[in-house]
């Protein structure tokens, strides 16, 4: 595919220094979006802008050993939990192809990719984002080695979020936190396509260490993959209204994130979560995701809200999982009620308690 002049600032300089062997390790964290991507089109461009809450405690944790090689196609094994993991290997050959020209060490190296999560294995929470973009994070300090002058903070995670949206779109949102944007906007300055931007404007205090409870409500694989769902939206009767209220909304939440007006939050956030589902339930072929458990969380949610005068909230994923969302200054009564109220409709009765955090770090030894 041709390159535009903007996607060929992420190819390097020549190198200057290729090391012979050595490690990285990164860890990234999971995001949430208020205003959802389904949609995408040529090289895994959004066909809407969205934003998101970066979170803290749900992590991929990735380690990347290299060791310099003869031969010349890729070669890498993939670990999960420090066991050969073979069922990732067909999605890491697909980003390596994508991303090799950006970096052109790629086919120089056998490497060993080891990766962990911090949330329990097949928990219905999307390991792509958090996964694609510690292993980029781990490629462009890779790359940073071999090249003669320092990357700034800025081009780095750019870059680092511009690879990892090759791997998984969403991805683009788990470089930087503490809220994400991914996909031009003309209300919002320096927004891409191509990569994700730390959000520009200021926030209100409400939205500061904003908690989001992930309730597991269903651990099942998908039923469908996110490719072929975002596939589903090509021909779909509603797309084009659905792209342009997304872009709407991203105006209205820019207002909101301003003013603090908590009303106004909720309905652009549960709306989102409900029409992402709602594109599901109406493409062709059709499908559901969330389970009877996700609608009496949901009506329970909503029925303390009004009683309690709360400004909880939830959003949805691509999955049954419901995140509840509220403010720091609830998290003593909201836990409580999730503890005695939301508990039983989660499988085995699991949760996890995150909070909006503010992205990929490196590890160092
Ligand atoms: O990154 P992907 O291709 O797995 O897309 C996932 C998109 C949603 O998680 C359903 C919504 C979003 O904006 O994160």
């Amino acid at each position: 595919m041709m390159k535009t002049m903007v996607e060929s600032q992420f190819i390097p300089d020549p190198y200057t220094h290729y090391p012979e062997t050595g490690s990285v390790s990164w860890q990234s964290p999971s995001n949430i979006a208020l205003v959802k991507y389904w949609g995408k089109y040529g090289e895994q461009l959004p066909e809407n802008t969205s934003v998101s809450f970066t979170l803290s405690h749900c992590r991929t944790i990735t380690s990347l050993q290299f060791e310099q090689k003869e031969t010349d196609e890729f070669d890498f094994i993939v670990l999960l939990d420090g066991k050969p993991k073979d069922e990732f290997k067909p999605k890491i050959q697909q980003f390596f192809e994508r991303v090799e020209s950006y970096l052109p060490f790629l086919r120089k190296y056998k490497f060993t990719i080891e990766t962990s999560n911090s949330f329990p294995h097949s928990s219905g929470i999307a390991s792509s984002a958090s996964g694609m973009s510690a292993l980029a994070c781990c490629l462009m300090e890779m790359e940073q080695s071999m090249l003669s002058s320092q990357i700034s903070e800025m081009d780095f995670n750019r870059k680092a979020s511009f690879l990892a949206r090759l791997g998984s779109g969403s991805a683009s949102r788990s470089v930087e936190g503490p809220l994400v944007v991914w996909g031009e906007h003309d209300g919002i300055q320096g927004s891409s396509n191509l990569f994700g931007v730390s959000y520009p404007f200021d926030v209100h205090e409400n939205f500061r260490n904003y908690q989001d409870t992930i309730l597991l409500v269903d651990k099942g694989e998908k039923v469908v993959s996110s490719t072929a769902g975002h596939n589903l939206m090509h021909g779909h009767p509603y797309a084009a209204n659905r792209f342009k209220e997304a872009n709407d909304n991203i105006s209205k939440i820019k207002e909101v994130l301003a003013s603090g007006d908590m009303s106004r939050f909720i309905e652009i956030v549960e709306s989102e979560a409900l029409q992402l589902h709602a594109m599901m339930m109406t493409s062709l072929p059709y499908f559901i995701l969330m389970k009877p458990n996700t609608l009496e969380i949901i009506q329970r949610i909503w029925k303390y809200r009004k009683d309690e005068n709360s400004i909880i909230c939830f959003t949805l994923d691509a999955g049954a999982n419901v995140h509840v969302l509220y403010p720091e200054s609830e998290k003593e009564q909201v836990q409580a009620f999730i503890a005695s109220e939301l508990a039983e409709y989660c499988k085995n009765g699991e949760y996890i308690h995150d909070r909006v955090g503010l992205g990929a770090s490196a590890i160092s030894d």
